[in-house]
């Protein structure tokens, strides 16, 4: 079995500041690396910044800076961002680093040669905050205003030369293929968006610029630049050092397994990109993720409506893990959000605070009153005990199918429900009153502390900060943990000494002023 995944975020615009949808996308993709790399797979986990195109030289000329200057700091923020996410990226990738511009001009050079490409002219509406050519039906006017209807941001009119991709001639190879590969775009809804678009005939697409000068040269013909989209896309396969595809890292990684994004950029990645791989004979990734968006008072985060909650402000005030628990588990996966900080604050205390710090300090602190401070020895087993243990044993696999379908709502699900049974366990069985009974005691505690050891290890992708400090009860580091283990019911070892942990989640006093 391939035992290597390749994940990637979409590259960030660094247009403005990182915004809580950034931090959404790059969360959700470390929780899904974290996860295979716990389950045994040799993960790539990529993310970015996209920095050419008409969009970033105007937000850098509003600011009188030099383009590149301008990029550099603020890609700095998002890299930086990566760091405070706790993400576990094993690259950054910059479109203005050497390795992309020589990997765009291959792709180039590729689809040049097998006949995609011709030169004409383009004439109609582009929108620079999308960076998106659109169709006069795609538009509407408002006020003597034009505006694109799916993102309603506005358009210009574009007149002039411009090299074209045959994008026409792909139209039935792509709907093969969705039909052959149903899991290609997910979720349904999206894929169902993306036949349809297909299905309604598709145009060649311009595929570069004249009229300014940021981003990468047309091979042979400097008076073009690339399209944003062409050069952006191509960071994926850049990062595998393509066109070297001889090489260890695009044979490991290539084809992706995901590619994780905004369902605002489906379009490119569930059409274009497939068909600029197809004319360049290279393999298409296995899957186009479309995540739905983040809401702020039921609207998109945008710059233009200062809605933008800043996900920095947010980890000073309550950690970064009750953020990534609090994205992970509010947000429907697939579909939009809404957030707010009163939700936030619930569930860190209801969640968090109550059901699974409030678990770790009650059995360790009975365990270290009552069992000596040591994992029990001396424990039988039974139905109620093994009822809640194999719970675990007989659903890894169907908890690995959930993760490969990207079904976050069920893994989130399982381990809320599971914190639910396990505090009840302890209620009921009531360990307190049995000192008479040493042995059922200590398997009531032995099972208690099996359980808080699984699901510290199932909420490691989730929360990994606090999981690692859970786990120091059993002085179990980092690299031991492994999904596989959650098989074991005895993976305790009797007699070795628990350790008190501090508070894991404080809870937070609402403000109703
Ligand atoms: N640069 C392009 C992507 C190129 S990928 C080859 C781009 N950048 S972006 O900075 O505008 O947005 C990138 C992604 O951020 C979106 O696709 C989405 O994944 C995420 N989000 C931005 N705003 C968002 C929300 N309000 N909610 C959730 N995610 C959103 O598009």
């Amino acid at each position: 079995m391939d035992k290597n995944f390749y994940i990637t975020t979409p590259i960030y615009y660094p247009s403005a500041k990182p915004h809580m949808g950034h931090a959404y996308s790059s969360i959700v993709a470390d929780f899904f690396a974290r996860f295979k790399r716990i389950d045994g797979f040799d993960v790539n986990f990529l993310t970015g910044t996209d920095e050419h195109g008409l969009k970033i030289q105007r937000a850098a000329e509003k600011e009188g800076l030099d383009t590149l200057k301008f990029c550099n700091e603020i890609s700095k923020t998002f890299r930086d961002l990566s760091k405070t996410l706790n993400l576990t990226n094993t690259d950054f990738i910059r479109t203005t680093e050497g390795r992309h511009k020589k990997s765009v001009q291959s792709l180039w050079n590729e689809l040049k040669k097998n006949d995609d490409i011709y030169l004409s002219k383009y004439s109609g509406w582009y929108s620079v905050s999308d960076e998106a050519f659109y169709a006069e039906d795609e538009i509407e006017e408002i006020n003597g205003k034009k505006f694109a209807k799916s993102s309603n941001s506005t358009v210009e009119w574009v007149d002039e030369e411009s090299y074209f991709f045959k994008l026409s001639k792909w139209e039935k190879p792509l709907l093969d293929y969705y039909k052959k590969n149903p899991n290609f775009i997910l979720p349904l809804s999206r894929k169902n968006e993306v036949i349809s678009f297909v299905k309604n005939g598709l145009k060649d697409l311009s595929i570069s610029r004249k009229s300014f000068s940021w981003g990468i040269p047309v091979p042979d013909n400097k008076d073009h630049v690339i399209y944003v989209w062409l050069d952006a896309l191509t960071n994926y396969i850049s990062a595998l050092n393509y066109p070297d595809t001889k090489n260890k890292m695009y044979k490991k990684f290539w084809p992706a397994s995901v590619h994780l994004i905004g369902k605002d950029i489906l379009r490119f990645h569930a059409v274009y990109w497939p068909a600029f791989l197809l004319a360049a004979n290279l393999p298409l990734p296995k899957k186009i993720y479309g995540h739905g968006w983040i809401l702020s008072g039921e609207e998109k985060m945008s710059k233009s409506k200062g809605n933008i909650l800043d996900p920095l402000e947010i980890i000073n005030q309550y950690g970064l893990d009750p953020l990534r628990y609090y994205l992970i588990k509010e947000v429907s996966f697939g579909n939009d959000g809404n957030i707010s900080q009163e939700r936030l604050i619930d569930c860190i205390n209801s969640d968090l605070a109550n059901n699974f710090g409030n678990l770790c300090q009650r059995v360790t602190a009975f365990a270290i009153k009552n069992c000596e401070g040591k994992i029990p020895k001396k424990i039988n087993f039974q139905n109620d005990d093994l009822k809640i243990l194999d719970k675990f044993k007989n659903n890894l696999d169907l908890i690995r199918d959930k993760i490969d379908e990207q079904d976050l709502n069920f893994y989130i699900d399982f381990i809320i429900n599971t914190l639910f049974e396990t505090n009840k366990y302890f209620n009921d069985q009531e360990p307190w009153n049995k000192k008479n009974d040493i042995l059922r005691l200590n398997t009531i505690v032995y099972t208690t502390l099996e359980i808080v050891r699984k699901i510290s290890f199932m909420l490691y992708p989730i929360i990994p900060e606090s999981s690692i400090k859970a786990l120091k009860i059993f002085s179990i580091n980092e690299d031991s943990i492994k999904f596989s283990s959650l098989e074991n019911h005895n993976y305790l070892k009797g007699n070795d000494k628990i350790k008190k942990i501090d508070i894991l989640f404080k809870k937070i006093e609402k403000n109703y002023d």
